[in-house]
């Protein structure tokens, strides 16, 4: 058997002889970049070396990365998918590139891991002409010259095998992923079938290779970036179900004991279930101990939608509610034990006690909400069209603290579906409840680069500074959304401003629009920025200059830009409203007139 630090050792230590320097874990909250919750890829936290934009440390880099994707939140149980995992990733920032790449791959694998190179598949992408991207022809050929059967390189398209972090801008590139056949006992073999069965007998255990040559802009389209680079990753968990021959990750050693310590103390071990419950009190710790405390927004949502769902599904279970802490307190243990800790910030008492509260305030909800939607469910009135009714959801979400999957989930369990996008359009209307609760990412870059964006982009830094000058300085930006028609800024304060501080926020901004300042971009290091006061959060990862946008004496802030030249560009500032946007944080919404 292998165990994870035989495989995290294996593979650092190949990338280590093959002059790769081993850079750190980062946390799993992003320091530097409000398009991402949670670092959800080793490359995440070094993305700005794709561009040039920040030097790294090594041309050649590796590491083991702590990544949260929830977007597969919908496939845990299954027999590889994870909320959590930790990716071991490789790099080369603008050195080597396909032929190398795939080289390492198959050396590591077949020598490294000794995993014969029959039970290897890769898939390369098929290009997509209405994009402008060819096919990557080049890394067929390098996989026929490593050794790899033709018929076991599968060509994919733009959905499969074309990398990027998001649908935001970012590097992004044509990928190629190496599977591992888990033989004819998960299904019939892709000669056979035709189909390449990527969900249970063919299991993804690499992205061996984005091959780093493009930008993704805004509008969807793409430009060649300066220069060519490779990113890899893959997932620890998937090595050690595959390399040691078991059925699902649960049955390694992050999860079995676990697993079965559950499974002994409940009544109704439905094993979907139980893997959802260990896999969400996983993550949970994970991101509870990053300092992300469960709440209805942004991370935070997460966290608390990851934490009631296992709880909902101990009463599937029918586990005791203590069970949550009992796993919770078994799975740091396992973290210790098995070399997979994060670096704690919290006691192993107070991450508990962190469940238990989620665990207290939900309890009783919990009862009386799945009550509720027995008697919902019961009613043929409130299904129509086979769909729940979008407001008893809405109910269910707003009075009984149910995440949107979780009444999803117990109403396809009765065959009943949910609308999530009528849910959605109910939050909508729903202001005062927590908004941005079910969008993911809160933008607060700029979305485009209309003159109006540009212009509104430089009167939210006025706006801002001008908040701390009138309330004080412990006000800061907590979200930020700018369109060319008017900018929305979310901040921390406990109440309404009133009509005062409206103004003199008003005041402040268009004193300093009709001084007419200049707006001076400047390079400098984070450790200066942090020194001459600018607002910011400090990431001084790799010792990297960062851009500090300075309008006089008025606003200083370390920001990507783009600005106007000089403050006169603006008009005039105008508040058109201010309200609350979820406990604790306000929202304005103002606008730049002539
Ligand atoms: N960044 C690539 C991925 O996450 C390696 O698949």
């Amino acid at each position: 058997m292998y165990t994870s630090k035989q495989i995290i050792d294996t593979f650092l230590n190949f990338f280590k002889a093959n002059g790769h320097t081993q850079i750190k874990n980062s946390s799993i909250v992003p320091e530097n970049d409000p398009t991402l919750l949670f670092i959800n890829a080793g490359m995440a936290p070094i993305k700005k070396c794709f561009t040039g934009e920040e030097q790294p440390i090594s041309k050649r880099m590796c590491n083991v990365q702590t990544c949260i994707r929830t977007n597969d939140i919908e496939s845990v149980g299954d027999r590889h998918h994870l909320t959590s995992f930790n990716m071991l990733g490789s790099w080369s920032i603008g050195d080597y590139f396909k032929e190398d790449a795939i080289k390492y791959a198959f050396t590591l694998l077949t020598e490294g891991f000794k995993i014969p190179k029959e039970r290897l598949y890769a898939t390369v992408f098929s290009g997509d002409e209405t994009l402008g991207l060819p096919a990557d022809e080049e890394s067929i050929g390098y996989w026929e010259k490593v050794g790899i059967d033709p018929t076991h390189i599968i060509k994919l398209p733009f959905e499969d095998n074309f990398w990027r972090m998001g649908d935001g801008e970012g590097p992004c590139g044509p990928c190629t992923e190496v599977f591992y056949d888990t033989g004819d006992s998960h299904g019939e073999s892709y000669e056979k079938s035709g189909n390449f069965d990527t969900k249970k007998r063919y299991l993804e255990i690499w992205n061996a290779g984005v091959f780093m040559e493009y930008y993704q802009n805004l509008d969807k389209t793409y430009s060649k970036l300066k220069f060519k680079s490779v990113d890899t990753g893959s997932g620890l968990e998937r090595l050690l179900l595959t390399l040691n021959g078991l059925e699902s990750v649960y049955d390694t050693e992050i999860f079995v004991d676990i697993m079965n310590y559950l499974r002994e103390n409940c009544k109704n071990p439905n094993e979907r279930s139980l893997r959802i419950i260990c896999e969400h009190i996983r993550t949970s710790v994970i991101i509870l101990n990053a300092k992300v405390e469960p709440s209805n927004v942004k991370a935070g949502y997460i966290l608390r939608r990851l934490m009631r769902r296992a709880l909902r599904h101990l009463r599937t279970i029918e586990a005791d509610d203590t069970m949550f802490e009992v796993i919770a307190e078994k799975t740091i243990d396992n973290m210790n034990a098995t070399g997979l800790a994060p670096d704690w910030n919290f006691t192993k008492s107070e991450l508990i006690e962190k469940f238990k509260a989620e665990q207290d305030k939900f309890a009783k909800m919990l009862s009386q909400g799945l009550k509720v939607f027995k008697e919902y469910i019961e009613n043929k009135e409130n299904i129509i069209d086979g769909y729940l009714k979008e407001e008893l959801v809405f109910k269910l979400y707003d009075t009984f603290g149910f995440p949107f999957e979780i009444t999803q989930e117990l109403a396809e369990e009765q065959g009943v579906k949910v609308s999530e996008q009528k849910f959605e359009a109910l939050l909508e209307h729903h202001k005062e409840e927590s908004r941005g609760a079910n969008t993911a990412v809160f933008k607060s870059g700029l979305a485009d680069h209309d003159p109006n964006t540009i212009k509104l982009h430089t009167a939210t830094h006025l706006l801002h500074s001008a908040l701390k000058r009138v309330l004080g300085y412990d006000v800061h930006q907590m979200g930020s959304n700018i369109t060319p028609e008017r900018l929305r800024f979310d901040f921390n304060f406990p109440r309404k401003m009133t009509d005062e501080e409206i103004k003199a926020v008003e005041d402040d901004v268009n004193s300093v629009i009709a001084k007419g300042v200049d707006v001076i971009r400047e390079e400098m290091t984070p450790e200066q920025a942090k020194n001459s006061g600018a607002i910011g959060l400090f990431d001084n990862k790799y010792g990297d200059t960062v851009s500090v946008y300075t309008i006089g004496n008025f606003s200083k802030e370390i920001c990507s830009g783009p600005h106007v030249h000089n403050t006169s560009e603006l008009g005039h500032f105008k508040i058109k409203k201010e309200e609350s946007s979820s406990a604790g944080i306000r929202r304005i919404k103002a606008v730049l007139t002539d």
